[in-house]
């Protein structure tokens, strides 16, 4: 099952059953006037709405779903995420550090698009927050642990027995709207600023353990949740505002 909205998230997200979901992952405008195609990113009541629009998507989880939610500091307020996060009726179980890198020749080298200033170092990083009911939600390590070393995998079978171990909370994925296409197939003010990395969907997937059941994503934008959600075998429903990027996510 995919389906796609064309419309306000918490407007929509009120036609779904509760606990109905079973893996949100989703990142919203930051408010710091990015340019979107028709979104205005610079609402005043931005932080209740976003408390407002969290708690609603906890609602529609199951009790052992879970939320991945990326969203980024910003120079206006440093502790935005963390007012927004704290202040939910779901806890926090993890937080994980997406360092943006860029992907030169197949090797992660240097970092994301740093404007210059002269007084403020430019953000690499975002925050993805894990958010369970009561913060202790199971899962499974063995589905996003990482492999050793080539050279040392085969010493550490025979010593440990194992050829892998658990992944850590910081994650260096490439931002794939540098050096790949999607982003140029929306012209002009239709571009869209801010399209996840499929590797990011992917390792919060991971993180889950989760190997089937509805994904939301309820800022759904180009849709690259969707397309994972659809070739790793997951039902799909995302939420868009604007016309133009919830048709680009349709194709897409
Ligand atoms: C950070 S982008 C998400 C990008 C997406 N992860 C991707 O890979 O393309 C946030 C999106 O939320 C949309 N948006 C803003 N307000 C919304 C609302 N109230 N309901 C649904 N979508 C909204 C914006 O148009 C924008 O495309």
């Amino acid at each position: 099952m995919i389906k796609y909205y064309n419309g306000d998230c918490l407007e929509v997200m009120k036609e779904l059953p509760d606990s109905y979901i079973d893996l949100c992952i989703s990142s919203p405008p930051y408010n710091i006037y990015k340019k979107y195609n028709t979104y205005k990113d610079n609402r005043l009541d931005y932080i209740d709405w976003q408390i407002e629009v969290w708690n609603t998507v906890c609602k529609k989880l199951k009790d052992n779903g879970h939320l991945f939610l990326n969203i980024q500091p910003t120079r206006n307020n440093y502790f935005m995420p963390f007012e927004i996060v704290s202040n939910l009726e779901w806890q926090v179980q993890n937080i994980f550090i997406w360092n943006k890198s860029l992907l030169i020749d197949g090797y992660v080298k240097g970092q994301s698009f740093a404007p210059r200033s002269n007084r403020y170092i430019a953000n690499g990083w975002e925050y993805v927050f894990h958010i369970t009911k009561e913060g202790n939600t199971d899962i499974d390590q063995k589905t996003s642990e990482v492999p050793y070393n080539p050279k040392w995998a085969k010493q550490n079978q025979k010593r440990y027995g194992y050829t892998h171990r658990p992944t850590v909370n910081s994650w260096f994925i490439p931002y794939e709207t540098v050096s790949k296409s999607t982003v140029n197939k929306l012209k002009g003010n239709k571009k869209h600023p801010a399209i996840f990395p499929k590797q990011l969907v992917e390792q919060c997937i991971k993180i889950s353990s989760l190997q089937s059941g509805i994904i939301l994503d309820n800022f759904m934008g180009t849709g690259t949740t969707g397309l994972v959600a659809k070739e790793l075998g997951f039902d799909f429903i995302g939420i868009e505002i604007d016309k133009d990027y919830y048709e680009f996510a349709k194709g897409r």
